[in-house]
């Protein structure tokens, strides 16, 4: 990860960027899409595959990613054209519109936050800093921030976030002892938050282990940028625009959000779904993708001992039939 300050380079290291390239096999003047540019890690080798009669869309909610983008693909994939949106991938349709390509040849998908957004302190995703509690990916369109969830959610809606998002043991225990706070005083910064976690949490529970916050947080970002909801829309608004032939290749960190892509995947590689009794079809469904990864492709052990964040990253691939 990277040094902790505003730094001019974007430093993250792509994951599992072979098994993306290999499964995504780009043809050269093929148009490809990445809805999570970042800092171009996966994006520059991409457009060196698609080459300079291809095009490489590049899609990212913040302007620090897309600033970064631009300068790594001018060096390291020079003349391929490129088209850098602002924008959520919530959003595909109005951003491939106004892209005017007639379809997409290959989708990447690789989401979370980037490692240059978890450094800036000021950002508010971070719970080894103390900053202000916004933990937005796009400050400019999203008016909810961390502070605004963890300050007006009722209580019983912030222990439902921390289990179900944040896999979080004490759930209840976080949200009670945050309710009990904000009466006093609103919780404001992030080291507010991180205080109220380790007070509420039995000091075993503490000793061993990830920072007892690491859920917490994880859980509050996922809510304040609606990630499993705009993930569902934008991966049915990208089967729609792959081109016959062409692949969506996601990856995921997290158990809901692996549970959607499969599930998006199997329902959409499913034809008919009338009962086995039905004499003829009735339902006219008919499969538009098919699997390419039954099982998730997961990060080799060297991977992950070079990159942590590889460790949780499951791949799954399709293809537009
Ligand atoms: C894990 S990073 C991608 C890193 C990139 N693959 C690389 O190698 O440099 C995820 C990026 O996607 C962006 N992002 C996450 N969710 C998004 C969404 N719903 N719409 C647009 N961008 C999103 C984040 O701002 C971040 O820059
Ligand atoms: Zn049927």
């Amino acid at each position: 990860m990277g040094e902790g300050t505003l730094t001019p380079e974007y430093r993250h290291e792509p994951v599992m960027l072979q098994e993306v390239l290999e499964t995504l096999s780009l043809a050269p003047g093929s148009t490809v899409c990445d809805c999570t540019l970042g800092g171009a890690g996966h994006s520059s080798r991409m457009a060196q595959a698609v080459g300079e009669e291809g095009l490489l869309i590049g899609i990212d909610q913040d302007d620090m990613a897309l600033e970064a983008a631009g300068k790594r693909l001018d060096a390291e994939a020079p003349g391929v054209p490129h088209k850098l949106l602002k924008g959520n991938f919530g959003d595909l349709d109005r951003l491939l519109v106004s892209a005017e390509v007639p379809g997409v040849d290959g989708f990447l998908f690789d989401l979370g936050v980037s490692s240059p957004q978890l450094d800036i302190p000021e950002r508010g995703f971070s719970y080894n800093e103390d900053a202000p509690l916004d933990m937005r990916m796009d400050p400019s369109n999203n008016t909810l921030t961390a502070a605004d969830v963890i300050n007006t959610f009722d209580g019983p809606d912030i222990a439902r976030a921390l289990r179900t998002l944040g896999d979080e043991k004490y759930a209840r225990e976080i949200a009670r002892e945050i309710c009990r706070r904000r009466e006093v005083k609103p919780i404001e910064t992030t080291g507010e938050l991180v205080d109220a976690i380790k007070a509420a949490i039995p000091a075993a529970a503490r000793r061993h282990g990830h920072h007892p916050a690491r859920k917490t947080f994880q859980a509050i970002r996922i809510v304040v940028n609606r990630e499993l909801d705009v993930l569902e829309e934008g991966l049915e608004a990208a089967i729609r625009w792959l081109n016959p032939g062409g692949r969506i290749c996601v990856i995921s960190y997290h158990s809901l959000e692996d549970r959607i892509v499969k599930h998006t995947f199997q329902e959409m590689s499913r034809g008919c779904t009338c009962p086995p009794d039905l004499p003829v079809c009735t339902c006219g469904n008919v499969p538009t993708l098919r699997v390419i990864t039954r099982k998730p492709l997961v990060a080799s052990t060297e991977e992950v001992q070079r990159n942590p964040r590889a460790r949780s990253a499951k791949i799954r691939v399709a293809e537009r039939l």
